[in-house]
């Protein structure tokens, strides 16, 4: 039985879906079988991340409504490298709901090591839709105030859904910007002011940014590839340190 794990922030664009394929990739590449759901009704966007677009047909709206089984809508992300993905329909923002999630993730769980559920931003029905069946939550947010104001919102929401394993994932660190921001006096101010257990920093990378807008696989030498290579052992339980800088 795999493990459902939530990617989600309140605020939007914070790196939910980069840090779900950054760390699907990382798993599959460890031989995982993973897989990725856009729970972003309306506003999908792994479909073109994992550069699985132009092969769909299906997509979890078709599943919910009984128009295919759920293998059907489930495609590979690049040719026996056990990466998949459940895209989100293009349309229908808060279609799909807590009770066909509650059903339809631990079905999906049989067959894979890892589900990511990337969520919407906000903290609505979609992210409720998100969430409600997560065993476990990895909270993103980029380390300025308006961010982990979110984080703290979502993370309220997830303790309502009774989701203890929480995480924090700081995302596009950048420490000029950080410094001269001047909002906290360092990373430890950011995991206190939100609240959570820090599970890794990813460093603001234009190499992985560029590499997944345009559905491509992140060159070996971006800085935050690695750290979700990293997180992605810390998720399979191995004793990964956080590195002191990024
Ligand atoms: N570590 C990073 N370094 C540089 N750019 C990043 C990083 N993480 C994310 N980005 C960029 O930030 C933007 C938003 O990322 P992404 O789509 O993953 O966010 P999101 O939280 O899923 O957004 P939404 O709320 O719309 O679903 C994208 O242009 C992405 O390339
Ligand atoms: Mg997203």
């Amino acid at each position: 039985m795999g493990v459902s794990v939530v990617v989600t922030s309140g605020k939007g664009g914070v790196g939910k879906s980069t840090v779900a394929l950054g760390m699907g990739r990382a798993l599959a590449q460890k031989g995982r079988r993973v897989l990725l759901v856009d729970c972003d009704a309306g506003l999908r966007s792994l479909d073109r991340m994992t550069g699985a677009e132009e092969n769909l047909v299906f997509d979890i709206s078709d599943v919910v409504f009984g128009r295919c089984a759920p293998a059907e809508a489930i495609y590979p992300c690049g040719e026996g490298e056990g990466l998949f993905l459940l895209p989100a329909p293009s349309a229908g923002e808060n279609m799909i709901r807590p009770a066909v999630m509650r059903k339809l993730v631990p079905l999906l769980k049989r067959y894979y090591d890892y589900v990511f559920l990337d969520s919407p931003a906000g903290v609505g029905g979609g992210f409720r839709s998100a969430a409600c069946a997560a065993d476990r939550a990895l909270v993103v947010c980029s380390p300025d105030p308006v961010c982990v104001r979110n984080a703290v919102a979502a993370k309220e929401l997830l303790i309502k859904l009774g989701i203890e394993d929480k995480r924090l994932v700081i995302n596009r660190f950048n420490g000029p910007l950080f410094g001269a921001t001047g909002a906290y006096n360092d990373l430890d101010g950011v995991i206190d002011a939100a609240g959570v257990r820090l599970f890794g920093v990813v460093p603001d990378d234009t190499l992985l940014a560029a590499a997944f807008l345009r559905g491509k696989r992140a060159p070996a030498a971006s800085s935050a590839m690695k750290a979700l290579c990293r997180m992605a052992g810390r998720l399979e339980g191995e004793a990964v340190p956080i590195p002191d800088t990024f």
